[in-house]
């Protein structure tokens, strides 16, 4: 891959496999991958004034081993309503969005806010139900309990004012409730190939 600049947008709601897509994704063209959500975990992991964690989040806080839990992005979910601590997290992610060699970055905003200008968007979904099936067979709990969890997360994420939970008008949907791992990756890596510059 040469040093173009290329980005690839990737947003979705919680646990619809976006993670799982985006490393695929980068690990196929050499692109550099952010995991956006654990740079909102990591602010509500801090506790004390998200504010004041997110302009001085360092490279520890992001490798705390209690990022991954339900409770953590709970957290991330409250932290991320706050205007201030998203525009505090901003810049950062849009210098790795155009980095040099190609990045792709998940989260909620990145081809509505933080990249609108990503050469390929991608929204992943799936229903609910199966969202919540996924999310319980990596964290256990009680399913119930993981799919009311998931629902509150997803509706605080899509009601905020700020950079709300919403597909970008010229994202690809890939509703990935009925595909294997492989088929929503191979669609992905599709997606990609498409918009790649020749040569
Ligand atoms: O992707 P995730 O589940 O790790 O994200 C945790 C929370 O962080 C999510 O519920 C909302 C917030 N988030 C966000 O507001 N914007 C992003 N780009 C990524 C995550």
């Amino acid at each position: 891959m040469s040093a173009r600049v290329f980005t690839v947008a990737i947003d979705g709601p919680a646990a619809a496999g976006k993670g799982t897509i985006a490393r695929a994704v980068a690990e196929r063209f050499g692109f550099r991958h952010l995991d956006t959500g654990l740079l909102y975990r990591a602010v509500g992991a801090r506790g004390g004034d998200p504010v004041v964690a997110a302009r001085t989040l360092s490279p520890a806080d992001l490798a705390r081993a209690d990022l991954r839990t339900a409770a953590a992005g709970q957290a991330a979910s409250r932290v991320a309503t706050i205007p201030a601590v998203r525009e505090a997290l901003t810049d950062f992610q849009r210098r790795f969005a155009r980095q040099e060699g190609g990045a792709v970055l998940d989260g909620r905003d990145i081809g509505t806010v933080i990249c609108p200008e990503a050469e390929v968007k991608l929204f992943v979904t799936a229903s609910d139900e199966v969202r919540a099936r996924r999310r319980w067979l990596e964290l256990g709990g009680d399913e119930a309990e993981v799919l009311a969890s998931l629902r509150e997360r997803d509706s605080r994420d899509s009601a905020r004012a700020a950079a709300p939970l919403k597909p970008a008008t010229d994202a690809v949907i890939l509703d990935t409730s009925a595909m294997s791992v492989d088929e929503a990756v191979a669609r992905a890596i599709a997606e990609v190939e498409r918009r790649l510059p020749a040569g």
